[in-house]
């Protein structure tokens, strides 16, 4: 049976003080021991939360990482750096650095490779935009970004990451995928992860489910078969949290 693992993503929110005091209210809230839960945060509140979640069932993940060891590249995070600060997830490929920093699956796929090269484990995601699902292009599309963003990586490897589908058009626009349209999407997910590699490395990828996910429609989600945890932007920052990773079964 796959863990699930419950992440936040508190995008550009959150700084050092205000981390702290998020990982403090949230920290009663967060306890189940049956979950994998992350936070992954702005690389400036790494350290701190790293500090704050001692003791606790939470880990920490960056939100992004450079493809280079070290040198000259003035505002970027070295993998070296997040492992040192004690994180051990790294966020790769968000529609949003696709989108406005223009991250290609070339690019991409270098980041995951470095990833693993320190022992990070990625959190990929995918998504395809609104146009994509109204062209009816959307599980090609998938199968395009997950084919492209994980060449060289080895079973072993992909079995122990994660993938969050996050539909383009359901990041902090309240407008949830519906648990057929979110379901459909995970499991062609894992069909392509079989395809690619064999039927034991797709049972054990874990799948997020990405895009308004909130205390109200979790349990619906994380209820499906191909639905392993959820990425969660907006209810990361709030104590709703504690209600997604504490999901009624
Ligand atoms: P929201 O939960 O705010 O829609 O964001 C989802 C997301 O982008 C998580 O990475």
């Amino acid at each position: 049976m796959r863990r699930k693992i419950i992440a936040g993503n508190w995008k550009m929110n959150m700084t050092p003080s205000e981390a702290k005091e998020l990982v403090a209210t949230l920290k009663d809230l967060v306890n189940n021991p049956e979950v994998d839960v992350v936070y992954c945060v702005p690389a400036i509140d790494i350290v701190p939360v790293v500090e704050a979640v001692k003791g606790t069932n939470v880990e920490v993940g960056a939100e992004n990482m450079y493809i280079e060891e070290k040198g000259a590249y003035t505002g970027e995070i070295a993998p070296a750096m997040i492992v040192d600060a004690g994180a051990k997830y790294v966020i790769i490929g968000h529609s949003e650095r696709r989108e406005y920093f223009n991250e290609t699956d070339e690019f991409l796929n270098k980041k995951v490779l470095k990833a693993f090269e320190h022992g990070l484990t990625p959190i990929l995601c995918c998504g395809e935009s609104l146009e994509q699902r109204e062209a009816g292009v959307t599980l090609d599309w998938i199968r395009l970004q997950i084919k492209s963003d994980l060449q060289n990586v080895t079973a072993e490897q992909a079995a122990s990451m994660v993938i969050a589908y996050e539909p383009i058009w359901a990041i902090g626009t309240g407008r949830t995928a519906t648990t057929e349209q979110a379901e459909e999407v995970c499991k062609a997910i894992r069909e392509t992860i079989a395809e690619i590699y064999d039927a034991a490395t797709a049972e054990s990828i874990r799948i997020q489910y990405g895009g308004s996910m909130n205390a109200k429609n979790c349990d619906e989600l994380l209820a499906q078969p191909n639905i392993d945890g959820g990425l969660i932007g907006g209810a990361s920052l709030k104590p709703d949290f504690g209600r997604i990773v504490n999901y009624q079964k």
